[in-house]
Order: C-alpha cells, then sequence, then structure tokens
C-alpha cells in the first residue's frame, strides 16, 4: 500500500517505519504524502491510542528533506516546498490529539530532527545523532526546526547548532532536553512501546486535551514559522544554495 513507509498495529499502538534504508530514509515528496496519510489514518481511528514513529535500518531515523528532490528550486517552489511540508506532516503530527513518540534510531538531521521535534516527545539509542545541518547547503531549516529547537533546548544552544550545522550525540541531546531516555538500539522500540503501555492507561480524551493545552503555550511562536517559510523560500535565489546543494550531490566540499 506505501512505497516508503511500513504501518503496523498492535495492541493499540501504530508503528510508522520511514522505509528508505538505502538513502537514509530522506524525506521526499512521496514519503511526506504517506506519512501524512498513516498519521491521519492513526488520528482517526479510536483504537489507536500512541503512535511511535521511527526508521529502518541501524544507521538513520531520517538524514534530512531529500536533497536531490529540491536542488533546482526556485524561491517560490522552496516556500511551497517548507508550506506544503509543515501543512502536511510536521504541525499536522504536532497539532495530533493521538500522542506520537518519535524513537530515533540513528541520525537525524534536517527533516528528520524536525520530524522528530514535531512529535510529543523523543527516545533516541546510544548511536544516535541529531543537527540541522541546512546551512551548509545554503538553506535554513524550513519545516519548523527554526521555531521548535529553540522551545525545547533554549535559544542559545539552538543558535549554535543551526549556525555550526553541526551534529550532537545522544548524550548531549539528553542533557539538553532534546530526548526523554537513552537506551541500546534493540532497547529502543521495546521502551517505545513501554511508554505507550504507560501512556494508554489514562483517558485519551484528556490527553488529547492536554497535548492542545501545551501547544497553546506556544502559539506565539506563529509568526516565526511563517518568517521561516519566506526565508527558506528566499535561500533559493542564491549562489550559496546552488553551491551547497551541488556540492552534496556531487560528494565534495561546498566553498560559500
Ligand atoms: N537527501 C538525499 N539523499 C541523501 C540524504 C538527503 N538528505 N542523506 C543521505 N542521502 C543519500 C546519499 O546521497 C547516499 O546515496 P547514494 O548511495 O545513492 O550516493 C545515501 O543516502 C547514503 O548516504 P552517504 O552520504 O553515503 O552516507 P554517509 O554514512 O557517508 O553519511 C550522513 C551519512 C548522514 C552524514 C550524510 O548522508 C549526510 O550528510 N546527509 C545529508 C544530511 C543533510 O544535510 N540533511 C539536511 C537536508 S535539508
Amino acid at each position: 500500500m506505501y512505497n516508503n513507509i511500513l504501518s503496523e498495529t498492535s495492541d493499540s499502538i501504530t508503528t510508522i517505519t520511514i522505509n528508505r534504508p538505502s538513502k537514509l530514509n530522506a524525506l521526499n515528496k512521496e514519503t511526506i504524502e504517506e506519512l501524512h496519510t498513516a498519521f491521519a489514518k492513526a488520528e482517526e481511528d479510536t483504537g489507536v491510542r500512541v503512535v511511535i514513529i521511527t526508521g529502518s535500518g541501524e544507521k538513520a531515523f531520517v538524514a534530512g528533506a531529500d536533497i536531490s528532490e529540491f536542488a533546482n528550486f526556485s524561491e517560490e517552489e522552496g516556500a511551497e516546498l517548507a508550506r506544503k511540508g509543515q501543512e502536511l506532516l510536521f504541525d499536522y503530527v504536532a497539532e495530533m490529539g493521538t500522542p506520537v513518540i518519535a524513537a530515533v534510531n540513528g541520525f537525524a538531521l534536517g527533516g528528520g530532527l524536525e520530524l522528530a521535534m514535531a512529535a510529543h516527545f523523543r527516545i533516541a539509542s546510544d548511536n544516535a545523532r541529531m543537527g540541522l545541518p541546512e546551512v551548509s547547503l545554503g538553506v535554513i531549516p524550513g519545516y519548523g526546526g527554526t521555531q521548535r529547537l529553540p522551545q525545547l533546548v533554549g535559544k542559545g544552544r539552538a543558535m549554535e547548532m543551526i549556525m555550526t550545522a553541526g551534529m550532537i550525540d545522544a548524550n548531549t541531546a539528553l542533557e539538553y532536553g532534546l530526548i526523554n531516555h537513552i537506551t541500546a538500539q534493540e532497547e529502543l522500540l521495546p521502551l517505545a512501546n513501554k511508554l505507550g503501555g504507560k501512556i494508554m492507561r489514562n483517558s485519551p480524551m484528556a490527553i488529547a486535551a492536554a497535548i492542545n493545552a501545551v501547544n497553546a503555550g506556544y502559539e506565539n511562536a506563529v509568526d516565526g514559522f511563517d518568517t521561516e517559510i519566506e526565508e527558506f523560500g528566499g535561500c533559493f535565489g542564491t549562489e550559496d544554495f546552488t553551491e551547497g546543494t551541488t556540492a552534496f550531490l556531487e560528494k565534495r566540499k561546498a566553498e560559500f
């Protein structure tokens, strides 16, 4: 039924697995659309009490948006990419009434970290690496990263992560409050299911209301999401963006 993801439900928990391991589970357009469908199905099914999102393989949760797909986009297409993605997936997940746990099983970079941050909370395996490397490509995070990272780790740490384009390891992510727990890789999904089990003992209606109330406290960030879309689109008209994405696809270091 899906080309890029797997979705299975057991004991009222839906586990959605992004399944493009040869591309480190990078998010192309079709994957984002399939994820939207799978999350929407889980949200509409009252039998589903928790959703776990993870990546297939041992290396990556998601290594970002698919760079090969947007390297030639115009400014308008860039802004549209961010706007559509935020609507279909990132804001959609953040606003779901069904709790979503991200089980980060490896690299969570760019759109991958943004997807993990859109989930209601995150756990990670000890090999996980997280970062927002977009400025190394001549662009900025466009799927909510400029808003959700400072909310989770504080402004200064977010600024440093975004400006250096560096990766942090799972221990640093724990220290920053970006993830709640670290486990060995083989224990990651069992822990996500165990946490899901604890959540399920509680009222689904009250949980949905609590998610809505917690999210409401961050609503002043709404303008920030719009600014992100505008700035993201603007990057697509720059020489730095052409150089950054071309260098990645040619497997060389960008020269800005
Ligand atoms: N978009 C498209 N393809 C991607 C990708 C992305 N974001 N991330 C990885 N891939 C592809 C690679 O091009 C490669 O494909 P190929 O085998 O057809 O050449 C494959 O996935 C494996 O990646 P590779 O780079 O060879 O693995 P690595 O172990 O050497 O490096 C990373 C792993 C995560 C450090 C590296 O893939 C990377 O930097 N990815 C991009 C991260 C990024 O900038 N994300 C933000 C996008 S906005």
